[in-house]
């Protein structure tokens, strides 16, 4: 596709660009349709310049569709879909650390996810995604063959890169709602997109704990597989963070991870779902 109203910048080969030079409380519709059309085609965007308070952040992300609900933090008193994620310098855990889809332990997780960068650290911190249309391209037609059918079973308590299963909290994150960490869902272990339909991997390392009808011993070396697929270097990109940046990027069709390197320094992001359907 070809743009003209906006001047994107591949981040790599697998995923991901950044827009410079454009206010997004500004743009007109041509703008946003550009917009749409390079978010489907890169599944992460970054448009840095952008200076958002959480009810303008939220005004800004509606034009990707209707706000969801993020289960465990509590949001700003003036924008409650809105909420915080702050490693402090003396922390050292953070949040989405391990490559995940978001909340795909619920029904219905959410299509999208916004990250607005409020303060970074000089150095680390930043952000890796991966293209998981790639990644199931990248299988045998016999591999596809055998996962069309299978679902997973996806758990909030599952948390192997090390996060509130592990009894550890976010210091700096208000957690609400920790009765509910059992929380659990069944998805296609491929997912179409609701979209483009295109079809991607919709497991990871993080939240999916076994293939629904076989037990975790039996799962967990095609899993494994799977993962080590997902988190192919060509298929990933990664992103390093200035203050003032919008991001989003699109679940159905991508997994990240927040790399977890600037203990000392503080970080800062306000965060915020675009609600999706269920996933078939
Ligand atoms: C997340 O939403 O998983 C956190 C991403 C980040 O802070 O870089």
């Amino acid at each position: 596709m070809e743009y003209r109203q906006i001047e994107p910048k591949p981040l790599c080969g697998a995923i991901g660009a950044e827009v410079c030079g454009v206010d997004l409380t500004q743009a007109n519709s041509e703008v946003w349709a550009e917009i749409h059309a390079l978010f489907r085609d890169r599944k992460a965007l970054f448009f840095p310049g952008q200076a958002l308070d959480p009810k303008s952040l939220a005004m800004v992300s509606e034009n990707f569709g209707e706000i969801g609900e993020y289960p465990f933090a509590e949001g700003f008193p003036e924008e409650p879909r809105v909420f915080s994620i702050v490693k402090e310098p003396e922390e050292t855990k953070n949040f989405g650390e391990g490559w995940h889809s978001d909340t795909t332990y619920t029904d219905c997780p959410p299509m999208a996810t916004v990250l607005y960068s409020v303060e970074t650290p000089p150095r680390g911190g930043d952000t890796m995604f991966a293209n998981m249309e790639l990644a199931y391209d990248s299988l045998s037609d016999g591999l596809k063959k055998s996962l069309a059918g299978l679902r997973a079973v996806h758990s909030a308590a599952v948390r192997k890169g090390g996060g509130r299963a592990a009894g550890n909290s976010y210091q700096s994150v208000k957690l609400v709602n920790q009765d509910k960490m059992n929380l659990e869902a069944t998805h296609p272990l491929v997912r179409t997109h609701p979209v483009t339909g295109r079809k991607a991997l919709y497991v990871d390392a993080l939240h999916t704990s076994h293939i629904e009808g076989w037990t975790e011993a039996e799962s967990a070396p095609l899993l494994e597989y799977l993962y080590t697929c997902q988190q192919r270097p060509e298929f990933t990109g990664r992103y390093r963070w200035e203050t003032g940046v919008f991001a989003i990027w699109d679940n159905c069709a991508a997994q990240h991870m927040a790399i977890n390197d600037y203990h000392g320094y503080r970080r800062e992001m306000y965060r915020l779902p675009i609600a999706g359907g269920r996933p078939v």
